[in-house]
């Protein structure tokens, strides 16, 4: 499975220019995407589902050309977990993944079976009778990663499914993407950094329509190396005085004064040390640099 995005852009009738040639090739596991809102990936993920057509530039998956008449087939190697998603509220769980497994074309049988295999995994089984109305966000969600899975699909892209869950529930998504990542391909985008750090080794920051980075999610802490800082300080006055002075990302109330994390190329004027770096340092750092090109 291989998914290959070249020189693609999108721009709406508006003018709006949500993807701006970018290229990509998407690895297996999970590929993480993440980007504040507005960046462009749900619009990037709506061109690889073949929903929306871009304005330039080619798509592939297996070498398939996405336009070429073939999209019938590119449908059928991906399942899609859209960010906003209401699967009809009068209806079970069962009865409504039933009923889309109908909808693509899945044997009956084969389907109950497949119903029966993902309830179990994604903690279900016991609410298969509830009514869709009846759920919280999360098992919504779980159910909407449910049918994105029924067509046993290469290629999985899921839309922020972790936005608006609690941290349990958080938890519990990305475990099962980790999960149902093995032999496929999962596009993950999400604007929340922990996420990807809990989930992925590979990543493309996206911010604007375009890709500020792409690769790997240690050389992407590597690059921050040496540039994060964190100062004790007596109280909130001096950590004032810093955050006028420096780049800073955090300040924290501990048991003897003030805790500030700051980015500098250099050391700053002042006491302090090298933490371990975490991605979301790397990830400021990135947004930083740039800010300044
Ligand atoms: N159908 C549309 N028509 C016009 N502009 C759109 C449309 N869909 C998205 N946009 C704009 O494109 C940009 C990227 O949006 P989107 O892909 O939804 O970003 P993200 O998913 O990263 O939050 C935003 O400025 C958004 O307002
Ligand atoms: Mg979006």
């Amino acid at each position: 499975m291989s998914v290959n995005i070249k020189n693609v852009t999108v721009t709406f009738k508006n003018q709006v220019r949500a993807v701006d040639h970018v290229n990509l090739e998407i690895p297996h596991g999970v590929y993480g995407l993440l980007g504040e809102n507005g960046a462009g990936k749900t619009t990037l993920m709506r061109v690889l589902t073949t929903v929306l057509t871009p304005s330039d530039g080619e798509v592939y998956l297996d070498g398939i050309r996405y336009g070429t008449g073939k999209d019938e087939v590119i449908r059928q190697k991906i399942g899609y977990l859209p960010q906003e998603l209401n699967l009809y509220p009068g209806l079970s769980v069962q009865d409504c993944l039933e009923y889309l497994g109908e909808l693509s074309g899945i044997p009956k049988e084969e389907c109950k079976k497949r119903i029966r295999y993902y309830l179990e995994k994604t903690g279900l089984t016991n609410h298969r009778k509830k009514k869709m109305r009846q759920l919280s966000g999360g098992m919504k969600r779980r159910v909407g990663l449910i049918q994105a899975l029924l067509n046993e699909p290469e290629f999985l892209i899921v839309d922020e499914p972790t936005t608006g869950l609690d941290p349990e529930e958080r938890v519990r998504i990305r475990n099962l993407l980790v999960d149902f990542s093995e032999g496929r391909t999962v596009l993950f985008s999400t604007h929340v950094v922990e996420d990807i750090a809990a989930t992925c080794s590979k990543l493309a920051v996206m911010r604007k329509g375009s890709f500020l980075y792409t690769g790997t999610v240690q050389a992407l802490l590597s690059r921050a190396k040496g540039k994060i800082w964190t100062a004790n300080v007596a109280d909130d006055t001096e950590a004032k005085r810093l955050e006028k002075q420096y780049r800073t990302t955090s300040k924290q109330y501990t048991e003897e004064g003030m805790t500030v994390k700051i980015i500098s190329d250099v050391k700053p004027d002042i006491d302090c040390t090298q933490p371990k770096i975490t991605l979301e340092d790397a990830y400021l750092y990135l947004m930083m640099e740039k800010k300044k090109q």
